[in-house]
């Protein structure tokens, strides 16, 4: 069977099956599409669907032409009915895995998920998760409930893999198809199915020994990052108090040509990933009863950074005679990192609820954003709308605070129209206005 369904991924007669078309799914589907496959993808948010249909991008880095290709090429269609799972030869499962409110892993999407899917199973399929996640939870989780569900067995009847996704939207520099892919699969013939889907249309595939181990290579990827930042977000306070500009001590640094890499420090960390996967390791090491001490330090540092912007911000207010509390606040730049519309985990939200609790006229302005739509955490600033570019406008604020550096931003236009800008992303240059009118946080 194996050298059959090798065949079938050589001559691109192979249909993939993507589960979950957001900021993973919908770029795998591309890839998979411009190179020649034919593509279902699957989605519980009708929206998306009728987005789609109508060649509607609903993701800021797709066109809507990007769109109208997929659907006009007879080669994608997208769907809410899941009885269309034996039409697939692969299912990749791309759903969330956030952090429930006691800041658990929440494995609902993963688990409704792979219920729905698995009655619809077929012998010879392949299902891969990509979701980010805990060592283990491919074999304890996707495995069992697809054989029970079908009576047949991993490894034999139908194969199970797990590959991350390393997607990094906004970044011109890579794409889906340019990123090296790790692979771990449930035995011998899954890797090689795996590999050779992957390989299809990805640069290079890296293949691990099991599902646990390619687990493990994404959480160590995110927790690297976690911790580096936090390392240079606690320089940028030390520094801070010696009077040295922590950007040029990393800009410094960054040119040694080996043992250093370049992180920036920033008002916080947000995204989907960084704050979040971490925590996944977290909770399944309690199981074999050890504490992953850098990880939570990390995670304290990083999340101490907005109410350490703010302690900047307050105190350059009070050297201008100036309270937070009744003061107008500007902040630039809702999304977590420059040129997306990403708000997710955004700590300008937790800036912008900080200076609202002290009695602060809050507002923001983002090209990328023009509405907050509803968030969990955050649901009280649902509807409120990104200011207009507008000099007169602008000149009214007390403070402007940079939370997200976007490209597209006229910062010297900025600079004329403020009085006190607060730079938490090394925007300003200019070391005579330090301390003066620019304040770096
Ligand atoms: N966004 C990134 O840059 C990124 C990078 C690497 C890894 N990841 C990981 O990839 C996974 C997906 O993240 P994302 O950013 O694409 O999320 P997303 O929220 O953008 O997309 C998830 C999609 O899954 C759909 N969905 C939810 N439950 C479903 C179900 N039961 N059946 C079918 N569809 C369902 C949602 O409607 C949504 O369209 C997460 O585990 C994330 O940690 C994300």
């Amino acid at each position: 069977m194996t050298e059959q369904i090798l065949k079938k991924i050589e001559n691109k007669e192979y249909n993939v099956g993507i589960i979950g078309l957001g900021y993973v799914g919908l770029p795998l589907m591309w890839t998979f599409f411009n190179n020649g496959f034919k593509v279902t993808g699957f989605d519980i948010d009708p929206q998306k669907i009728e987005a789609f249909e109508k060649g509607k991008s609903y993701l800021k880095h797709f066109s809507d032409d990007d769109f109208k290709r997929m659907t006009g090429s007879g080669l994608v269609s997208i769907t809410t009915d899941f009885s269309r799972i034996p039409e697939v030869d692969c299912i990749l499962m791309c759903v969330p895995t956030p952090l429930d409110g006691h800041r658990e892993p929440d494995m609902s999407y993963v688990v409704n998920t792979v219920e729905t899917v698995a009655p619809y199973m077929r012998k010879g399929q392949l299902i891969v998760l990509e979701s980010t996640t805990y060592p283990g939870t491919t074999d304890e989780i996707i495995t069992p409930i697809c054989e029970k569900a079908t009576g047949l067995k991993s490894g034999k009847d139908f194969y199970v893999a797990y590959s991350p996704e390393r997607e990094d939207p906004g970044n011109p520099d890579f794409t889906t198809g340019t990123i090296p892919k790790v692979v771990g699969a449930d035995g011998e013939d899954a890797l090689k199915i795996a590999l050779a889907l992957y390989g299809a249309v990805i640069v290079k595939t890296v293949p691990v020994s099991n599902n646990r181990t390619a687990e493990a290579v994404k959480l160590l990827e995110n927790i690297f990052r976690s911790v580096n930042i936090a390392l240079v977000n606690e320089l940028k306070v030390v520094f801070q108090e010696m009077d040295i500009d922590v950007h040029e001590v990393i800009e410094a640094a960054s040119t040694k040509p080996f043992g250093f890499m370049k992180f920036t420090p920033g008002p916080g960390l947000g995204g989907h990933c960084i704050p979040i996967d971490p925590f996944y390791l977290t909770w399944k090491a309690r199981e074999f009863g050890v504490n992953t001490r850098f990880i939570e330090l990390a995670g304290e540092v990083n999340t101490s950074m907005p109410h350490y912007v703010i302690k900047r911000t307050t105190e350059a207010l009070n050297s201008r005679k100036k309270a937070v509390n009744g003061s107008k606040i500007l902040i630039i730049g809702l999304s977590y990192k420059p040129n997306i519309d990403d708000v997710r985990e955004s700590p300008t939200f937790v800036l912008m609820d900080i200076l609202d609790k002290h009695g602060a006229e809050v507002s923001y302005y983002d090209p990328y954003v023009p509405v907050i739509n509803p968030t969990r955490e955050h649901a009280h600033w649902t509807g409120t709308r990104s200011i207009e570019w507008d000099e007169a406008l602008i000149r009214k604020f007390d403070a402007v605070l940079i939370s997200t550096n976007h490209r597209d931003i006229d910062y010297d236009s900025l600079r004329e129209w403020s009085d006190l800008i607060i730079d938490t992303r090394n925007v300003y240059k200019d070391k005579e206005l330090f301390g003066k009118q620019i304040i770096k946080a």
